[in-house]
């Protein structure tokens, strides 16, 4: 269905074909440009993707040896090799299982003293490098992409976010109880994620369906941080139920 000027939607019948058609776009960037510059999510949206990435990877079909990744946050105040920090996550799902070269791989440092510094090197870290050529994105059920909550401003670059109680909700899934999530993050911010050359933002399941209909019907709104994608001139959402 299309019914904006310029994202690009295909709707999947089940979760594995939603992987593939990810990866697949992925691959097509790696062939393309094998230095890209990947911009990476976490949760568990993309897990099936992760897996296929790296099930073509071992087939030969490309390589990460000159890849540079950025994620798109960090909660604050988990050490990297815990288990539920978001450096575990991509270590386990994906930087365990390929050549790319750790001095290559980006995430935010939550742990770090002067955590503004960190954003504000983050971002400077993002540019130094060209840019991300090819973002992925998760979408909460609030319609926050990477941490940025609704309210947050669609200007917004690398920054401190307070997590929404509905946030911590919906990830104390991931964690043995709720008080245990972090209370705060970093994330990129819209403007950092609006400046990636291509986005593939993925969502499946009955739970995500609103958070699209609001994409798809809504008009743009900092109340919903997902319709920035709007104004994007390269977006492509997969999704399904
Ligand atoms: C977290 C991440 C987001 C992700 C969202 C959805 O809040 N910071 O980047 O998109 O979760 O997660 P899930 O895919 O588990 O629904």
């Amino acid at each position: 269905m299309i019914n904006s000027k310029q994202i690009r939607w295909i709707e999947v019948n089940d979760y594995q074909e939603m992987s593939r058609q990810a990866a697949s776009l992925f691959e097509q960037q790696l062939l393309r440009k094998p230095d890209s510059v990947l911009g990476l999510a976490t949760g568990g949206t993309p897990i099936g993707f992760y897996e296929e990435l790296v099930r073509k990877y071992k087939q030969g079909a490309f390589s990460f040896s000159e890849v540079k990744t950025f994620n798109l946050d960090e909660y604050v105040g988990l050490a990297s090799n815990e288990s539920t920090s978001y450096h575990n996550y991509m270590e386990e799902n994906l930087f365990s299982q390929i050549d790319i070269s750790p001095d290559n791989i980006h995430l935010p440092n939550g742990l770090a003293k002067d955590l503004l510094a960190e954003c504000a090197h983050y971002e400077q870290l993002i540019q130094q490098n060209g840019g991300i050529d090819l973002q992925l994105l998760g979408i909460g059920v609030n319609g926050h992409i990477g941490f940025n909550e609704p309210g947050t401003s669609f200007q917004s670059a690398t920054h401190i976010v307070t997590l929404a109680e509905e946030t911590r909700i919906e990830n104390s899934k991931y964690f043995h109880t709720k008080q245990e999530v972090p209370r705060y993050a970093i994330t990129m911010g819209i403007e950092t994620i609006m400046q990636a050359k291509q986005i593939v933002l993925l969502a499946f399941g009955e739970h995500k369906v609103a958070s699209i209909k609001r994409i798809q019907q809504d008009g743009m709104s900092e109340d919903f941080p997902a319709s920035c994608l709007k104004e994007h001139p390269n977006v492509t959402i997969i999704y399904g139920k």
